[in-house]
């Protein structure tokens, strides 16, 4: 409904006819999403507002425009080492007071592993995306902006506007989810809909996100991260869910289609120290996974298309 509304939208704007544009505005993703153009081309591509015309710019005002893809969540040199320890070269700011509420608080005695598990917390392949899905941190806060004399240590775990607003040119307003969220990044809001974003978000009674409170993030209604996959080191393989095909201690375990690598295609669970745990990555790859037909990205970064759900029969044996 609201993505066949935005497509009318866009097409309105730049006049009739324009079956181009359409295509252009993927009405998945509002992003092209077209897999030759690389992860610029996705949601992911922070420079970017997705918006027609003049709006382009929109996003201008609301956040550091950077000039770069991957600055937002990588840097080459000054990473973050204390809060960000296995995490690739991670630029962003990762909060060490923020806990989470995973779903296996609820219903751990349900779940099908050998004995009852109870997720532990989400691991470093799952607080990347935390770093900017908890609805708490900005999505510009990093360490190390572009250019020299712009990194700032102590941004690996504590947001400072004042660094931050040191960018320039832009007029900076460094937004919490209550601003992401006020007019675009909101499931209620209208006509600039872009809402998936916040998954540590509740909502109130009109759709609208409710910013966490305090430093509890509350993931309990999504599906757990933090969890062992069951392998032939730790619970039932075979029974409620396939096993993986190579497993590597310490790295990741993965479905294999035959070279011996984790390809982005294939689904993993990340071993940080406790075992092969489901991670947001296990699932999604921030930079897009192209289709087979190698010319859009799978929607929602999902390494493995979920029609037919075939990403969730990937793992669970039903
Ligand atoms: C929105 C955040 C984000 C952006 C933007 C981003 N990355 Fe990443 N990148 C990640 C995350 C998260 C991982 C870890 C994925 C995992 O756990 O498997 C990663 C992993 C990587 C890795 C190591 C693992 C692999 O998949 O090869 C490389 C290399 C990499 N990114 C390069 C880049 C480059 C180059 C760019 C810019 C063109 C970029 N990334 C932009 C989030 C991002
Ligand atoms: C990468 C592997 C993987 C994928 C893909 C996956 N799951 Fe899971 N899922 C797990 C693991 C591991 C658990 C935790 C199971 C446990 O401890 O019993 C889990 C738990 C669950 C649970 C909770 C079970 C309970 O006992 O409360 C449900 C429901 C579920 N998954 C549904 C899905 C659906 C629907 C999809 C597709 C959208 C999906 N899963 C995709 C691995 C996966
Ligand atoms: C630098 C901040 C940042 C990081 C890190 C990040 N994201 Fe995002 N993500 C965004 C923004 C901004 C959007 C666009 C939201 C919108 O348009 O409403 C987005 C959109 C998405 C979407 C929706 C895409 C679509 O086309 O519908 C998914 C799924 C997603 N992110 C998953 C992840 C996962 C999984 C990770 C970690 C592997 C991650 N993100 C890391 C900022 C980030
Ligand atoms: C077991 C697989 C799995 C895991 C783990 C997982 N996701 Fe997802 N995620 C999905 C699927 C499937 C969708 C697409 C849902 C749809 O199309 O409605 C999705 C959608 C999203 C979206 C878009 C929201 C929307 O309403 O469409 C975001 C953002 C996102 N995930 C972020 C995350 C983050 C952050 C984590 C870790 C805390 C995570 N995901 C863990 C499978 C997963």
């Amino acid at each position: 409904m609201k993505r066949a509304s935005w497509v009318a939208l866009v097409v309105v704007a730049q006049g009739f006819g324009s079956i181009v544009v359409a295509e252009e505005w993927d009405p998945d993703t509002n992003a092209p999403n077209l897999a030759s153009g690389g992860i610029e081309n996705t949601r992911h591509n922070m420079t970017m507002s997705y918006l027609s015309g003049a709006h382009r710019a929109t996003m201008r005002i609301w956040r550091n425009d950077y000039g770069e893809v991957c600055v937002y969540c990588h840097t080459p040199h000054g990473a973050n080492t204390t809060s960000g320890a296995g995490m690739p070269l991670w630029n962003r700011t990762v909060n060490p007071s923020l806990t989470y509420q995973l779903y296996t608080d609820v219903i751990a005695t349900t779940l099908q592993m050998a004995g009852d598990q109870t997720a532990s917390a989400p691991g470093p392949a799952s607080l990347t995306c935390l770093s900017c899905h908890d609805g708490v941190t900005a999505i510009d806060s990093i360490i190390n902006m572009p250019g020299s004399g712009n990194y700032r240590a102590s941004q690996d775990e504590i947001e400072d506007p004042g660094f931050l607003a040191g960018w320039s040119a832009d007029t900076f307003e460094n937004l919490d989810l209550a601003s992401c969220a006020s007019e675009c990044h909101n499931p209620g809001g209208s006509p600039f809909d872009f809402y998936p974003f916040v998954i540590g978000a509740g909502t109130d009674a009109d759709g609208n996100y409710v910013a966490p409170v305090g430093t509890t993030i509350d993931l309990r209604n999504d599906h757990p991260v933090g969890v062992l996959y069951p392998t032939a080191t730790a619970g039932s393989p075979g029974v409620d869910f396939f096993p993986m095909d190579v497993l590597i201690p310490d790295r990741y375990a993965f479905f294999d289609d035959g070279n011996g690598r984790a390809d982005k295609y294939e689904l993993r669970a990340y071993d940080s120290g406790q075992g092969y745990e489901i991670e947001c990555a296990s699932c999604h790859d921030p930079h897009g996974v192209p289709d087979a037909a190698n010319i859009e990205f799978i929607p929602s970064f999902l390494r493995v298309d979920n029609t037919g759900s075939a990403l969730c029969l990937t793992c669970h044996d039903k």
